[in-house]
């Protein structure tokens, strides 16, 4: 098999997506959201994305082959999202998936969502560097990996010790009166705000004494100075500066991201960082991560906006790595894992 094709599912959280990926380009890539059902609670609400998953299951992956000109027999294998995310979302999908491979008889694997976050990376830089490291954002994640063969072994350097970069930014997106997902807007006002005018601590510079993982992060403190900053403005009855507010937020955090993600590759001698998850679409961390990579020596891999949240390219891409290195295809019953590490 030269190029295997693969049609990826993606429904671990509120987006259910479908996308065919045959060997490193993507075909098609589809997704349905339902962000906007969950804004007006601030935050997702499983219920309503399991049940919208169970709509827009069907015609995402009907779209996505029809996309690719392509029939469900023509593929190679299935790959879908077993874990992390919600469990009645993840159920969704799987099941689907399921009925796809067992109708077809092709080959399906249940993967981590998370490791399909630097997978995707692939489609627009070509196949991993052996031995390379990798730096996943996102609301539910923040970890260091040192990637040795993404399809076989990877091992965790850092990982979060409280809130998730995209969490932090989220929480204190709320305080500050935006919508959900808050991360995006924090970013936006940041663009014009200075990053300087507010001191916010950079959190957990070094490793914690004694920890498991040397480049652990944590956001908490973070968020809780800034909280505690606005909190105080307000109670002095001064008008809050949203955008240096959200400029120094942004630096802060895009600082201790970047420094340690470089610190590592020096470490291991990775002269490569892939970066993933939907909090890599942030600008600040984007200019931030480039910036050291040129600085340093280090090629910095960061999807396009598109790849960086949750999509079916990242999931068929990372089943594209386990069908060339030859991996059996998961067990026909195999359960999905909310909380996959
Ligand atoms: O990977 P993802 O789509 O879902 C999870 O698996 O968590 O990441 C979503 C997170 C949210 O916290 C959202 O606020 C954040 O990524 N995010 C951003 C930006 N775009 C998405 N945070 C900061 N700046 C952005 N531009
Ligand atoms: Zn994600």
């Amino acid at each position: 098999m030269s190029e295997p094709i693969v049609l990826g599912i993606e429904s671990t959280c509120d987006e259910t997506a479908a996308a065919i990926v045959q060997g490193r380009t993507l075909r098609s890539n589809v997704v349905a959201s339902s962000m906007e059902e969950h804004a007006r609670y601030g935050g997702v609400i499983p219920e309503i994305a399991s049940r919208a998953h169970a709509e827009a299951f069907v015609p995402c992956v009907s779209k996505a082959l029809a996309d690719a000109d392509l029939e469900l027999s023509d593929v190679d294998a299935i790959a879908v999202s077993a874990g992390p995310g919600l469990a009645g979302c993840l159920a969704v999908g799987v099941s689907g998936a399921k009925a796809l491979a067992w109708a077809s008889g092709k080959p399906l694997y249940g993967i981590n969502h998370v490791i399909g976050h630097i997978a995707v990376t692939q489609l627009q830089f070509g196949p991993f560097p052996k031995d390379t490291l990798a730096l996943i954002v996102s609301g539910g994640h923040t970890s260091l990996l040192h990637v040795e063969d993404v399809a076989r072994h990877i091992d965790v350097v850092g990982t979060t010790l409280d809130d998730a970069a995209g969490e932090c930014f989220d929480k204190v997106a709320r305080l500050l009166g935006f919508p959900y997902p808050g991360g995006p807007h924090i970013d936006r006002h940041a663009q014009h705000g200075d990053p300087h005018a507010i001191r916010v601590p950079q959190g957990l510079t070094q490793g914690k004494a004694g920890a498991k993982h040397p480049y652990d992060f944590s956001f908490s403190g973070v968020k809780t100075a800034v909280a505690r900053w606005v909190e105080g403005e307000q109670a002095a009855g001064r008008e809050i500066p949203v955008d240096d507010v959200c400029a120094s937020l942004a630096d802060s955090v895009a600082t201790v991201l970047a420094k340690k993600a470089m610190r590592g590759c020096r470490q291991y001698d990775s002269d490569t960082l892939i970066v993933g998850g939907g909090f890599s679409a942030n600008s600040q961390l984007r200019a931030k991560l480039l910036e050291f990579g040129r600085s340093n020596g280090v090629d910095v891999r960061i999807p396009e906006l598109k790849l960086c949240t949750d999509n079916g390219a990242m999931v068929a891409m990372l089943g594209v790595n386990l069908v060339e290195a030859g991996v059996a295809p998961s067990v026909p019953d195999f359960a999905i894992d909310s909380a996959m590490p």
